[in-house]
């Protein structure tokens, strides 16, 4: 593997535990609100970036290849209100798809089919989770008024996991 793939690759598993840190501290942030549907929603995500951090780690074991640890930054929590989170969680979704894109980019430079064959079930999965976030957001903009729907969507966030 050529060092700017391994090098982009590592740097891919420190922005996945940084996302899991991200939303884990949002859904510590809902928690604290009794939000706890939106809480719940927020700790599965965290979860699957974990699992995003694992299946990179895995590859490059795989690969046979040097595995490195860098500092994971702490995320701000001065959120004031739930459309704020979800404002920077959507954000933060279309970072990682760009970070996973320019990888693809330097694999296919490079020749490595292998790493763009292991790339082509992120860039689905960024699909999925900018949609996911993107559903949530407009949910929460639409109701934005009142807070009764608020809680009732929250409601129904519990009930579904
Ligand atoms: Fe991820
Ligand atoms: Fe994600």
């Amino acid at each position: 593997m050529e060092n700017k793939i391994n090098e982009l690759l590592n740097q891919q598993i420190n922005f996945e535990f940084y996302s899991a840190y991200l939303y884990l501290a949002m859904s510590t942030y809902f928690s604290e609100i009794n939000m706890d549907g939106f809480a719940k929603f927020m700790k599965n995500q965290a979860k699957e970036e974990l699992e995003h951090a694992q299946k990179i780690y895995d590859y490059l074991l795989l690969r046979n290849e040097k595995i490195t640890y860098q500092r994971i930054e702490a995320p701000d929590t001065d959120w004031v209100n739930a459309q704020d989170v979800l404002d920077e969680a959507i954000e933060h979704e279309k970072m990682i798809s760009s970070k996973i894109h320019e990888l693809y980019k330097t694999a296919k430079e490079k020749d490595d089919f292998a790493t763009m064959n292991f790339l082509n079930w992120f860039v689905e999965e960024q699909l999925e989770e900018e949609e996911k976030f993107r559903i949530l957001q407009e949910k929460i903009k639409a109701f934005d008024e009142c807070s009764c729907t608020l809680e009732a969507m929250d409601r129904e966030l519990n009930k579904d996991q």
